[in-house]
């Protein structure tokens, strides 16, 4: 299990698809914030998640989330999971994307890379203890992100 990367610009700039559920029902949007690192001698992914987004519901209901990167000439597809709700439509179609079961979750067959990930921590981000510039440019209608620190079982790639 190996995955060279430039952290602070894979998720910034090139952007990630996070997806959760099963080949039949899943869900997935586009995350931009998000890390890579080490928890309890693990290799962890964090994901920040609104709670207001279709994807939070299948974060919160399954054990294993996937993360997954794309070639550049996705970015459009990319911006469509990232603009439209799977509450409204079928975003899948939309963004031209094929579902794959990957590990005990569902990536993409357009996937340059997808980490599996198995949920081992999760709470909300406190507005209580966040700098007062972050609390109104981020959070003026109390949205707020939980976050999920996953360790990566496998990297598909
Ligand atoms: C570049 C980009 C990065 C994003 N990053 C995040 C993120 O890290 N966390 C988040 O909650 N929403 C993020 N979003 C917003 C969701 O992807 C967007 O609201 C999506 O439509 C939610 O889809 P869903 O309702 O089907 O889950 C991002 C959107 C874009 C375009």
């Amino acid at each position: 299990m190996n995955f060279q990367t430039d952290i602070f610009t894979k998720f910034d700039k090139d952007w990630a698809l996070l997806a959760a559920g099963d080949i039949d029902d899943h869900n997935a949007m586009t995350v931009s914030w998000g890390g890579m690192g080490t928890l309890w001698g693990k290799p962890v992914v964090t994901v920040y998640v609104r709670h207001s987004r279709h994807t939070f519901g299948y974060v919160e209901k399954n054990d294993y989330f996937t993360v997954s990167f794309y070639p550049s000439a996705y970015k459009k597809a990319l911006g469509i999971m990232g603009s439209k709700s799977g509450r409204d439509c079928d975003k899948d179609s939309e963004a031209g994307l094929s579902p794959v079961k990957a590990g005990e979750s569902v990536s993409y067959k357009e996937a340059e890379v997808t980490l599996i990930c198995k949920k081992l921590y999760s709470d909300d981000i406190e507005m209580k203890d966040m700098p007062d510039d972050v609390v109104r440019e981020y959070y003026p209608t109390g949205d707020i992100h939980r976050f999920y620190i996953a360790e990566v079982v496998d990297i598909i790639q």
